[in-house]
């Protein structure tokens, strides 16, 4: 309502009629960046990372989340669930974003809670169509997955991993990547292979992003959220698949050689 009484008065004033960004869309400005999954573990890191980049964030929040680790930066919440598309539509409709970056994970998948065989049982491709049908109504300019190495027919360039084949949340994964990829919506997805367990080491601020979709590594979520900000705004980087790669960094646990089961750490 104010919107649109700030629009007539333009007109009245015939003012801002030069600017269609404001008719288009209803908002007098489009700089934020809306992060999902903003309270884990990765989210955090791109978060600080934003902010310290001076971004305009707004991180889209449970409201019984832990967000104490997010404590004194300078942003805006937005309250919601992601299974609950209401909560989805009305953060579009708050704030204009021309960027979001999804962070957000299913506990079941990374082991974290959930079932022993770390299904994701559809969560990705269930929070990814409401929140690309949000994000296309509003006209978001970039939408920034977080996805994982091995997601869909990734998995076929990887016959060390064929046992992991037939897992729900990789096929889920790469489902979701589809939804985006079709959508229309400019899109960067930032693929990962694993990442560390508690404590997170630093940065080493050697990772990088390659299209060969045949690499698989390990890269701290420091660096991840470096390369997040890289990305951001970026046209080079935009409508292309990457694979994060740091060649200095290694996990010493080893990479899983047959099914991934309760005793098994990580991705
Ligand atoms: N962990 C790995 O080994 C690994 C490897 C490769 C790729 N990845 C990918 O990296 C990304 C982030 O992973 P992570 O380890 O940082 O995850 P994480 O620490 O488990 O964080 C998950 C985030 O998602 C949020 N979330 C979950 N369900 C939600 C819901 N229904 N509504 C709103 N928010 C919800 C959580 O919010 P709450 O704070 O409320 O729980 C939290 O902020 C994911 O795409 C993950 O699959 C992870």
């Amino acid at each position: 309502m104010l919107v649109r009484r700030k629009f007539l008065i333009s007109l009245f004033l015939g003012i801002g009629l030069a600017t269609p960004t404001t008719a288009q869309t209803g908002f007098a400005n489009r700089n934020g960046v809306l992060v999902f999954g903003g309270t884990g573990k990765l989210g955090v890191e791109v978060v600080k990372a934003l902010v310290a980049a001076g971004e305009d964030v707004t991180v889209f929040t449970r409201a019984g989340s832990d967000r104490s680790a997010l404590d004194g930066l300078k942003l805006d919440y937005a309250i919601g669930d992601l299974l609950d598309e209401k909560s989805i539509a009305a953060t579009f409709d708050a704030k204009a974003y021309r960027a979001l970056v999804d962070a957000s994970a299913n506990r079941a998948s990374t082991g974290k809670g959930g079932g022993p065989d770390r299904d994701s049982k559809g969560f990705y491709t269930a929070i990814m169509t409401p929140m690309i049908k949000h994000a296309k109504r509003t006209g978001v300019k970039q939408f920034i997955l977080h996805g994982s190495v091995l997601a869909g027919d990734n998995i076929k360039l990887f016959p060390q991993f064929a046992f992991l084949k037939g897992s729900g949340t990789l096929i889920d994964k790469g489902q979701a990547e589809k939804i985006l990829i079709e959508s229309g919506v400019p899109y960067t997805i930032i693929r990962h292979g694993r990442v560390p367990n508690d404590p997170q080491p630093p940065p080493t601020g050697n990772a990088y992003l390659t299209t060969d979709q045949a690499v698989f590594g390990d890269v701290t979520r420091g660096d991840l959220a470096m390369l997040t900000l890289d990305v951001l705004g970026n046209p080079m980087r935009t409508n292309r698949i990457f694979h994060a790669f740091d060649p200095t960094f290694k996990m010493e646990r080893p990479l899983p050689t047959g099914p991934i089961g309760p005793g098994t750490k990580g991705h």
